[in-house]
């Protein structure tokens, strides 16, 4: 059988440790269509310099250890070729740092804890009745909850979407993407028995999501976080205790679909008012004004003609 045919490429590598702070690395080496990243990491370590660090465990995208940037791109070393890489980018040149937000420990090992701490902030694990914990009664999953769950179960605890959330960095009271789908797998499971505290626990920070999609995009199990964090706003009606930020949330969804039931567009000043009130918007204008945004907030659309068509989209009639 004849050999895959092998190309030579530059990884360039961020180092670290806490004495000497960041360094670029270059590594050459050649590589064939089969070589992932952590094949190629593992070949410099042994064949060119040992004191390269990385993490890496079951090389085949479930242990979740081996998340790094590859040309800027947070991605399972493990589950990326190189001249995959290569190819897209068009360059046998090709950046290797530690996963963004997480603080680095040496080269590209990052520490986990604060990670493990917001995982745990959502106990991610079932709590089931007394009685089923007791052996006295049975408690199935009906097949339609399963498949609402199971997508959601699916997280390796990678930490690929937290590296690429930029609500996490900014806000210590969001949970992150992973959290959130760990969360909302406990939240929506039938079986639980704690979902009054879950909501406590996940409503506000669901509401600080910016809806980005970053966790969507690069989440190597198609978990969709982001779709976990929509669904578990939809429990904010059945919520009494609210914060102040479900309460902005939640009026900021009434007025856009309100806006665009009866005009097809968004009218953002309308919007604005209705959702942070008069008072609030009224200091927020003079800071819009100061940083010449007032023209933005104040655009009135047009309506669309055909309004029936968008109430139809809407579901309305
Ligand atoms: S959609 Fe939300 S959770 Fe996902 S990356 Fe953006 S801000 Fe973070
Ligand atoms: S949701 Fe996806 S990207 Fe985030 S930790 Fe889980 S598996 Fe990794
Ligand atoms: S080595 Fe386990 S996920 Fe990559």
């Amino acid at each position: 059988m004849a050999q895959s045919q092998e190309e030579e490429v530059i990884l360039k590598v961020k180092r670290f440790n806490p004495e000497r702070g960041f360094w670029w690395a270059e590594y050459k080496l050649k590589v064939d269509k089969f070589t992932q990243f952590t094949e190629a990491l593992r070949r410099i370590k042994s064949e060119q310099d040992p004191t390269l660090s990385y993490r890496a465990s079951c090389h085949m995208a479930v242990c979740g250890s081996c998340g790094m940037k590859i040309n800027g791109e947070p991605r399972l070393a493990c589950k990326t070729l190189v001249l995959d890489v290569a190819k897209k980018y068009n360059n046998n040149v090709i950046i290797i740092e530690p996963m963004d937000y997480f603080k680095p420990i040496k080269d590209l090992i990052v520490d986990w804890d604060e990670f493990y701490e917001r995982m745990f902030k959502v106990k991610p694990r079932l709590y089931q009745a007394k009685e089923v914990l007791e052996g006295k009664a049975e408690h199935r999953l009906k097949p339609e909850d399963q498949r609402e769950l199971w997508k959601f179960a699916q997280c390796i605890w990678c930490g690929l979407c937290v590296s690429a959330c930029p609500a996490v960095v900014i806000d210590q009271q969001f949970l992150g993407p992973a959290a959130h789908a760990k969360g909302y797998r406990f939240l929506a499971d039938p079986r639980d028995t704690i979902t009054e505290e879950r909501m406590k626990i996940l409503i506000d920070s669901s509401w600080r999501c910016t809806y980005c999609y970053q966790c969507f995009n690069v989440c190597p199990r198609d978990i969709e976080p982001v779709t976990a964090i929509k669904k578990t706003r939809s429990f904010t009606k059945l919520y009494k205790d609210k914060s102040e930020v479900a309460e902005i949330g939640e009026r900021h969804i009434e007025a856009i679909h309100e806006s665009i039931s009866k005009t097809g567009k968004l009218q953002e000043a309308e919007v604005y008012v209705k959702a942070y009130g008069v008072l609030q918007s009224l200091i927020d204008l003079v800071y819009m004004s100061g940083a010449g945004k007032l023209k933005y907030m104040l655009v009135q659309s047009k309506p669309v003609q055909n309004i029936k068509e968008i109430k139809k989209i809407l579901g309305g009639e």
